[in-house]
């Protein structure tokens, strides 16, 4: 069987990005692949974590994983620092991919800033720890949103570049799987920005523990402009903040874009966001009540994923070994 990995970093809540461009995804996919899931732990300190927040995020979006659906009994659901083998296969990794294919990374500048020298060396080597946690399984396909999209090709190349310098073939190259009507979700206060977790304004997100009342303000407030919703997708071309409220409506109702378009045609945005209020709080509202079940036992959630870092060590491990072998590490 093909095999998935995907992860989430455990930096605050879950938002609606995260469940429309991955989670909800990796729900449909469970039943054709095996799937391993984690919380990269030891991606979210490349900036800084409180440690009690970094426990509390990793059991939260373990159980955002869950009451989206996804099965821990049929999956693997651990966090990844209790997988030593990452940490491990991401050294080698950082001596075989290229200063200048991570200079290359969008992210790490979007992230750095302009404070680029007091970035963390950590932030910088990023994306080699994120191959690092996919080929270490061998797993074949990645489902992830559009914004990963250029760490998987890094991951490429250095799988490609691993069994090219040591004459092998080893790493499968592996495969994004980018899919569904919302792959980017943006910003509701700002259509040319991603949603995400680091946006200083709560606003600008529908976060996964948000209650009804707090998901009907923001969708209220989100940003639109004075016209109508046009009947094809054309009219929209010039007008993000629309556009995403259309992706968003079409994803959280398995429809298409165009198809939604020509259902609100003419109508005022007023009124669209209404019809998108209450469909958002029925597809999230009962995730957010079992998330909050699942966080009332702490210890329900650790042994879910002390079993699924059982798993996954099982699985590293003898790749990890062959790993070290290749490279001509003595094991004396
Ligand atoms: P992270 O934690 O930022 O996001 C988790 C998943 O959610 C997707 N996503 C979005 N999709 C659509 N619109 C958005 N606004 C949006 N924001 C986030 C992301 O694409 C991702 O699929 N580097 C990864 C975590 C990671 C990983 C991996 C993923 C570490 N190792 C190995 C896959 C394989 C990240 O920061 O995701």
């Amino acid at each position: 069987m093909q095999r998935i990995f995907s992860g989430v970093q455990p930096t605050g809540n879950l938002h609606l990005g995260n469940y429309l461009g991955a989670i909800r995804n990796w729900v449909r996919l469970q039943n054709q692949y095996e799937c391993i899931f984690c919380m990269v732990d030891q991606h979210a300190i490349t900036v800084w974590q409180d440690p009690k927040d970094l426990i509390r995020n990793t059991r939260e979006v373990a159980a955002g994983m869950i009451a989206a659906g996804i099965d821990p009994e049929k999956n693997i659901l651990f966090n990844q620092s209790t997988v030593p083998a990452h940490a491990q296969l991401a050294w080698i990794f950082n001596c075989v991919a290229r200063m200048g294919w991570l200079n290359r990374m969008t992210q790490f500048k979007e992230k750095a800033g302009k404070h680029k020298e007091n970035a963390s060396v950590g932030l910088f080597a990023y994306p080699n720890l994120m191959s690092a946690d996919i080929l270490v399984y061998k797993a074949t396909h990645v489902p992830v949103g559009e914004d990963q999209k250029q760490h998987l090709e890094l991951a490429r190349d250095t799988a490609q570049k691993f069994n090219n310098d040591y004459g092998v073939d080893f790493f499968p190259l592996p495969e994004p799987l980018i899919f569904g009507a919302a792959t980017r979700v943006m910003s509701l206060r700002d259509g040319a920005k991603k949603m995400s977790k680091s946006d200083e304004s709560d606003y600008s997100r529908i976060n996964m523990t948000d209650d009804a009342d707090t998901i009907a303000l923001k969708v209220r407030k989100a940003k639109t402009d004075l016209f109508p919703m046009p009947d094809t997708l054309e009219g929209l071309e010039d007008r993000p903040e629309a556009s995403n409220l259309l992706g968003i409506y079409a994803a959280l109702s398995d429809r298409d874009k165009a198809d939604v378009a020509a259902q609100f045609a003419g109508r005022q945005f007023s009124e669209f966001k209404a019809e998108l209020v209450d469909l958002a709080v029925s597809v999230l509202g009962p995730i957010n009540t079992e998330m909050k079940r699942l966080m009332d036992d702490t210890s329900h959630i650790d042994a879910i994923l002390k079993k699924g870092a059982e798993r996954a060590n099982a699985i590293a491990e003898p790749i990890i070994r062959d790993v070290y072998d290749i490279v001509g590490f003595l094991r004396p």
